[in-house]
């Protein structure tokens, strides 16, 4: 579905999007996804919870401004965007050059409905899209007519494949959007480990999103890393997100996360 079919917002049930933005302090979310987070602050700790959330948001930041700013990628395709919120991937991209080209792309038709006033300048786009099927992302007119796929492209996958169970495959759907990019693109990716995880904390999130539209998976670190398959880490490798390219943002530090970026030196 794109922007253009009629939204179906999951309103009974809490989505991730929702819960992310309650969690990062914003506006767009309902009871549910309130009531949901508060099992995740009781079990885990409300401060531990947003510290997660918003070292995960600082590490996109930092790394749209190193993918635009230090390797002059002028496109971005944002899988599991999220809602929109303060230093959205288009505003990082647009400091390198206001020409950057972004697509974001998620599951949750609410994160299209808030982003219409993204799209008041025609180099954003809006596609609601379910990553697990790849192919109706890459093939989709939206994206593939909007971001030339012979040039390097940088695909996120921030915060999102913790929502892909070992069944539906992460690493083919990872190999799917590898296999459209030229060499010179990249893949950045942040993920929920159950590495320097307490049981007490495993079993908050699991408790949290036990009835969101999406399921939880977290994953050892191995596992995360076997995501960037085909692709050369760049410095310093997958590490927690505060550690990555580390700048005076005001990132808290957990040990809930893992992220890192990779490099297509070849097709794939
Ligand atoms: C925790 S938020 C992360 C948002 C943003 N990437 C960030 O890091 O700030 C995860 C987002 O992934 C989206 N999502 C979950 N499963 C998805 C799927 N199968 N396809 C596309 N988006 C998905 C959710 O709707 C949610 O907006």
């Amino acid at each position: 579905m794109t922007t253009e079919n009629a939204p179906n917002i999951p309103l009974g049930v809490p989505t991730a999007a929702r819960m992310y933005d309650e969690a990062l302090g914003g506006k767009d979310h309902f009871e549910v996804d309130r009531a949901a987070n508060a099992k995740l602050y009781q079990v885990i700790g409300e401060n531990r919870v947003r510290s997660t959330a918003l070292e995960n948001r600082r590490f996109l930041g930092r790394a749209v401004r190193y993918l635009s700013q230090e390797c002059g990628i002028r496109q971005f395709l944002d899988v599991g965007s999220g809602l929109p919120t303060a230093r959205n991937t288009h505003q990082i991209a647009k400091e390198a050059d206001p020409g950057s080209r972004v697509v974001y792309v998620d599951v949750d038709p609410i994160v299209a409905v808030h982003g219409r006033a993204l799209l008041a300048d025609n180099s954003t786009k809006i596609v609601t899209a379910d990553m697990r099927e790849p192919e109706n992302i890459l093939d989709n007119a939206q994206v593939n007519g909007f971001l030339d796929f012979s040039e390097p492209i940088a695909v996120l996958f921030v915060a999102v494949f913790h929502f892909v169970t070992p069944a539906e495959d992460p690493s083919r759907i990872v190999a799917a959007f590898r296999e459209r990019q030229a060499p010179g693109s990249y893949v950045a990716i942040s993920h929920l480990t159950t590495d320097g995880m307490s049981e007490k904390e495993q079993q908050g999130w699991y408790a949290g999103f036990a009835g969101a539209t999406v399921p939880l998976v977290l994953r050892e670190e191995k596992e995360i890393l076997r995501l960037f398959d085909g692709y050369e880490l760049v410095e310093p490798g997958l590490v927690r997100p505060c550690d990555w390219h580390p700048e005076d943002d005001g990132s808290p530090r957990t040990t809930s996360l893992f992220g890192g970026v990779g490099r297509l030196a070849r097709a794939s």
